[in-house]
Parts: C-alpha cells; sequence; structure tokens
C-alpha cells in the first residue's frame, strides 16, 4: 500500500481503501470468458470501473485510489480550500478548460465544474502530473493543492494547474456517487 498523495502523509491519511478495486476485479473475474470472446475492448471496460468507500475519509483528508493503473486521488477539502478555489478568477488560471471528464469538453475551469454540485468538498482527479507524468504531492505548492517537484508544477485546491510548465489542470476522471458514502470511478 502506498500512499502517492503526500511527501509526509500523517497516519490518517494513509488510507488507502482498496476494497473497491478487489470487487471490480472479482467481478471482472467471473465475466471475463464471456466478454473475452465478444471483444477484447469491453472486457477492458469491465475491469474498469471500481467502487470507492469514502466513509472515513475526513474533512482535509485525501485518499489515493488505483484506477486502472494509475493513481486516483480522492480529496474531501475543507471550506477554505473550496473558498480559495472559488476565489481564483478565470483569468488567472494557465488551462481555462475544466477537464472534467464528467462535462462538456468546452466546460470552465470554475471550482464548481472541478466538483458536483451538493458535493462540492469532494474533489477527485487522476494523480498524475500534466507535464510528463509524475505523482504530484499533496498538501504541497504555493496554492495549497498539489505540487509536483519533477520540474516545478503547482495546482490548486481545485486541482488546476497555477505555476510551473504543466499545461493542463489534473484530469477529474468518470465518476458518479451510487451513494454518500461510495464513489464509483469509471
Ligand atoms: S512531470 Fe510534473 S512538473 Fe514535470
Amino acid at each position: 500500500m502506498t500512499d502517492l498523495d503526500s511527501a509526509e502523509p500523517t497516519r490518517r491519511e494513509f488510507i488507502y481503501i482498496a476494497t473497491g478495486a478487489v470487487g471490480a476485479v472479482a467481478v471482472g473475474g467471473v465475466v471475463w470468458p464471456l466478454i473475452d470472446q465478444m471483444n477484447p475492448d469491453a472486457s477492458a471496460l469491465a475491469l474498469a470501473s471500481i467502487e470507492v468507500d469514502i466513509s472515513a475519509v475526513e474533512e482535509g483528508q485525501s485518499i489515493t485510489v488505483k484506477w486502472r493503473g494509475k493513481p486516483v486521488f480522492i480529496r474531501n477539502r475543507s471550506a477554505k480550500e473550496i473558498e480559495e478555489a472559488k476565489s481564483v478568477p478565470l483569468d488567472n488560471l494557465p488551462d481555462r478548460n475544466a477537464r472534467n471528464s464528467n462535462l462538456a469538453s468546452d466546460a470552465e475551469a470554475t471550482d464548481e465544474n472541478r466538483a458536483v454540485e451538493g458535493k462540492e468538498n469532494w474533489l477527485i482527479q487522476v494523480g498524475i502530473c500534466t507535464h510528463l507524468g509524475c505523482v504530484p504531492l499533496g498538501d504541497s505548492g504555493d496554492f495549497g493543492g498539489w505540487f509536483c517537484p519533477c520540474h516545478g508544477s503547482h495546482y490548486d485546491t481545485a486541482g488546476r494547474i497555477r505555476k510551473g510548465p504543466a499545461p493542463e489542470n489534473l484530469l477529474v476522471p468518470p465518476f458518479e456517487f451510487v451513494s454518500d458514502t461510495t464513489v464509483k470511478i469509471g
């Protein structure tokens, strides 16, 4: 188990919830033979969703889960973090695109468009720097979000690139809340 989200995580931040991923793999194993004969792409898709129990992630904490072989950061943002992200004018953003797989491709990078209405405390994003693919560190950088030490990219509390060579905001993957405490990614 590896926490990829923070340089010096506290014990609580070390929560790594893999039960959803294990469940998804188990289901995938059952359906694999049938789907595999039909279409390999479909079989890959069947393995591509995970359900994550986020009930133990308290405000100000993050967990990292693995989805399609990539780290995904799930952060329960504090009110202060949300407020900071909302206060940033779009003109200050190097990348004004929301990069949110759940929205239209031209959606703007407002804080609202980086999260989900009514659950704006939850920020879910692929933990791969959009510069050259390193895994950024959480609770770091000049904007209180994530920092990629590889070449110095700073992301804010909405995962938007603010400074450094990364060209795009961290990607928000397809996801939906299947309950108040469970999120399905993929
Ligand atoms: S890979 Fe992140 S700054 Fe270069």
